[in-house]
């Protein structure tokens, strides 16, 4: 049987795509990324694609007419990819409903803070602002809300009293490399339901 196919859709560096593609290559994460989309031309992320022989597109918003043509041309590549999950590793923009609607649990992000904690931008700057003395990270289904959508899993990392936001991104990130490929290795696996706004895990 084949292995399912993703695609992972990033707006910079890609440390996570790297993470997903590592684990790929080391034959413990049984699936295909079938491509790579990017909004910014610049993304290494691409370089990363690349080098690892993966398709890889740019998609830039201020090439489309608008948002409804730029989320077509996504999900014309991811269709044409034979994608059943979409990774946003990075991605620093917003689906809309229509793009949602259109994949139903079939979208999921990793977010650097235990939502619902600092949703949005610059979470790790609004832990360590808020004063908090634990965050991390989650993987989550995405719907139409920002930051919103049932949680797969998380991952819990101290705030340290010298840190500064390299510092805490550094250490959540090192989670984020851990958590958003074993959060695929379930999917693949068919262990995740979503009941209400819960994911249930199967054992
Ligand atoms: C990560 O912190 C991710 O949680 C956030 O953006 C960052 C992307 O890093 N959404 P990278 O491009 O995967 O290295």
């Amino acid at each position: 049987m084949s292995n399912h196919k993703i695609g992972v859709i990033a707006s910079g560096r890609g440390s996570n795509l790297q993470a997903i593609m590592d684990k790929v290559a080391a034959g413990v994460l049984p699936l295909e990324i079938a491509v790579v989309v990017s909004d910014k031309s610049d993304a290494f992320a691409l370089e990363r694609s690349k080098r690892a022989g993966i398709p890889s597109f740019v998609v830039e918003r201020g090439q489309c007419a608008g948002k409804r043509e730029f989320e077509e041309k996504l999900d014309g590549i991811l269709r044409a990819h034979g994608v059943e999950l979409v990774v946003l590793a990075g991605f620093m923009r917003i689906l809309g409903p229509d793009f949602i609607a259109r994949w139903p649990q079939r979208v999921i992000n990793i977010h650097p803070a235990l939502l619902p904690s600092f949703p949005g931008l610059d979470a790790q700057g609004q832990a360590l602002r808020y004063g908090a003395k634990i965050t991390g990270c989650t993987v989550h289904f995405v719907d139409e809300g920002m930051d919103t959508g049932p949680i797969i899993l998380q991952k819990a990392v101290p705030v340290e009293a010298s840190d500064d936001e390299e510092t805490l991104s550094a250490r959540i990130l090192r989670e984020e490399h851990k958590a958003l490929p074993e959060a695929l290795a379930l999917w693949a696996a068919g262990k995740l339901s979503v009941q209400g706004r819960k994911v249930v895990i199967e054992n």
